[in-house]
């Protein structure tokens, strides 16, 4: 990063700043200004040294979001101006995260920037749940899935998502959680299925529940709705319940 006109697009990760790569941290060391979305957490903003500007540039759903033509116009705005602005976003910048269209705005515009990969929900809340997302035997791909499946035209891959021996992580699935269930349901997928929904992984407010997917719309209505959700879909759900009693046995003997 020679040139102060730049943006990064660094990606926080889910939420436990542990989990924030040493470039990540650098970047945000380095920056005039960091434009960041409501979804990174209080630990990582607290990483921000003083006197570096911050603006909150939120999209997080349900509640009121910064248009995303706003935020591209501030980045060109604060990059022209002479600034090394970092863009944080929970998790990857490139997963469910826009990450690619300021891309595009910036290469649109002939700014500089680069990208910082952040581990994103799907991987930090596995492991913190322990759920393995691919296992022998079990499951052979991961599909990662936006809940939004229906907006703008009925999606028509719900039978590709049934196929067994995989494991379907939906992002912001919550408010779709009846859609999914009838979808799947429909496309012949088990009633069983297991799924585990968790909400702020990684952070101290974790709070993991698990139900079937017969149940699923009925026990998303039931979760409080505080922090972002991720479902996690899939035979491998079951391994959970082996890997956290064999951790307990061992902290007994
Ligand atoms: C707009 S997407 C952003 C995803 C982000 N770019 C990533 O790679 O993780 C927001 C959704 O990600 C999921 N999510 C992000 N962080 C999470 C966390 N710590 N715990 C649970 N779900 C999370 C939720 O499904 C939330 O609705």
């Amino acid at each position: 990063m020679t040139s102060p006109i730049h943006v990064t697009l660094v990606g926080a990760g889910p939420g436990d700043p542990e989990l924030l790569t040493l470039k990540a941290l650098r970047a945000i060391e380095r920056a005039d200004v960091v434009v960041y979305d409501s979804l990174v957490s209080p630990d990582i903003l607290a990483l921000i040294p003083t006197g570096v500007k911050r603006i909150e540039m939120g999209k997080r759903c349900g509640r009121a979001s910064a248009r995303q033509e706003d935020i591209c116009t501030l980045l060109v705005r604060l990059a022209r101006a002479g600034n090394r602005v970092v863009r944080l976003k929970g998790g990857d910048p490139f997963i469910f995260g826009r990450g690619g269209e300021e891309a595009l705005v910036l290469r649109r515009h002939h700014i500089p920037f680069s990208v910082v990969p952040g581990i994103t929900a799907a991987l930090g809340c596995a492991a913190s749940a322990l759920v393995p997302l691919t296992h022998r035997g079990v499951a052979r791909a991961v599909t990662l899935v936006t809940g939004h499946l229906q907006q703008g035209g009925e999606f028509k891959g719900w039978s590709a998502l049934a196929q067994a021996g995989q494991t379907l992580v939906f992002y912001m699935g919550l408010e779709q959680a009846a859609v999914i269930q009838q979808q799947l349901l429909a496309a012949d997928c088990p009633d069983s299925l297991p799924v585990a929904l968790i909400e702020s992984g990684t952070t101290a407010a974790q709070h993991i529940t698990t139900t079937e997917l017969g149940r699923l719309a009925a026990t998303a209505a039931g979760l409080p709705p505080s922090g972002p959700v991720l479902m996690i879909m899939g035979e491998v759900v079951r391994l959970r319940a082996g890997l956290t009693t064999t951790l307990e046995a061992l902290a007994v003997a």
